[in-house]
């Protein structure tokens, strides 16, 4: 039953209408008839041909067979596992499954139509309806989000990123707030998935990158040259053929020199292949910093650290969290940081939460840090008065 490849000769059935579904099929080669059966006889609903997939059906909607599939010549299929596509389907968006689930609905009811016999649908009404709901949710969700962007609801709050060796900040990272008249502040992970995966991720970018550009001007003129900002990237974002020009126009426009910038972009970028990597050799040969976000977390993050040359390394919370508790997530951090120190890149542990956790991550060999130890997340104006109370 698990073989991958099955081959079937002239006129063998492949399945028959009622059987229960175990498996669907892409054609490999030959010619699949699909046929209805009423009052004894047959009626042929289609034939299939190589790159076509059937037998889905019963699958997706866990409903017997809606027909009859027969090798018209010698036909060699690929056979899928209902685990394999089960697992997909469910693991797709709930509009593109809505949409699944009524096609194979409609084409039931064509089936039926042509000679089907019994319904066999009931039950599958509560199922679509569920799916329906999540749905249209998903839909609404995003079209708040949406509108929140045009509706000006978003904002930018700035961490300090700090000396472990002796509390200086040297930079900070933006960070984004939806500001929710109905909802309040909504977290950044609630909504930038939805943001990532449409195309308002480029506006939505762009609005981050000029705001955080312009921001850092008034932190220099506060407190100094010296301060970056670090901005995170989304592939969406890179792979933008304008996404360069626009990051040099934002900088210039901001009066800030490449290296006052660091691009953060995770190991999920690498998804991307070469053209990526190319894109991100090319910001840093104009002299923006690349810091890797959220290390390791993701997947064969050290072969990335072999074929691209970046600047920081950040150390994610989950491992951080645990540098006092558990021997794990201590040893991961150190080794995180030795390797950041081995290959000549600056380390920044996240996610700090107490003086002792800093102590010991600057034993560590860490030389930065961020997490509410130092700062929480802040509106520029909290910076810009504190500097004036500071004066006063
Ligand atoms: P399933 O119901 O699992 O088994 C029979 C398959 O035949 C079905 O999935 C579809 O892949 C295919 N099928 C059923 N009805 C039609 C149709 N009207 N047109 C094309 N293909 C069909
Ligand atoms: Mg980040």
């Amino acid at each position: 039953m698990s073989t991958l490849v099955r081959d079937y000769k002239a006129g063998e059935v492949i399945f028959r209408q009622g059987e229960p579904g175990r498996c669907a099929y892409i054609i490999e080669s030959g010619r699949v008839q699909v046929s209805v059966r009423k009052d004894g006889e047959d009626f042929p609903l289609t034939t299939l041909g190589e790159g076509e997939i059937f037998g889905e059906m019963a699958i997706i909607d866990r409903l017997p067979r809606s027909a009859t599939a027969t090798a018209l010549e010698a036909t060699r299929l690929c056979v899928i596992s209902q685990d394999t596509l089960t697992e997909r389907v469910q693991n797709a968006d709930p509009v593109v499954r809505l949409l699944m689930m009524m096609m194979i609905r409609r084409t039931r009811n064509m089936n039926l139509a042509a000679g089907g016999g019994s319904d066999p649908r009931r039950g599958l009404v509560q199922e679509i309806s569920v799916l329906a709901k999540e749905a249209v949710d998903q839909v609404r969700f995003e079209s708040e989000v949406k509108l929140a962007f045009t509706q000006k609801e978003f904002r930018l709050n700035y961490q300090p990123i700090v000396r472990l060796d002796n509390g200086q900040t040297v930079g900070y990272e933006a960070l984004i707030r939806w500001h929710s008249p109905s909802m309040g502040v909504v977290a950044p992970n609630k909504f930038m998935s939805i943001i990532e995966e449409s195309s308002i991720m480029i506006p939505v970018g762009r609005w981050i990158t000029e705001q955080a550009m312009n921001d850092l001007n008034e932190l220099h003129k506060a407190y100094g040259p010296d301060l970056f900002m670090s901005i995170n990237v989304s592939p969406r974002q890179l792979v933008d053929p304008n996404f360069l020009r626009h990051l040099e126009g934002a900088r210039m426009k901001a009066g800030l020199q490449p290296g006052d910038i660091k691009l953060e972009i995770t190991e999920q970028i690498f998804v991307q292949g070469a053209t990526i990597v190319s894109l991100i050799e090319e910001c840093r040969k104009l002299g923006y910093k690349i810091s890797l976000d959220d290390f390791g977390t993701g997947y064969s993050s050290i072969s990335y650290l072999k074929e691209m040359a970046l600047d920081v390394l950040k150390i994610d919370q989950s491992f951080v969290r645990g540098v006092m508790s558990d021997d794990k997530s201590k040893n991961i951090t150190q080794v995180v940081a030795s390797l950041a120190n081995v290959l000549g890149l600056d380390c920044v542990a996240e996610g700090i939460e107490s003086a002792e956790v800093a102590a010991e991550l600057a034993k560590m060999g860490c030389m930065y840090g961020q997490g509410y130890h130092f700062g929480k997340p802040q509106p520029l104006s909290h910076y810009l008065t504190q500097k004036i109370k500071a004066a006063a």
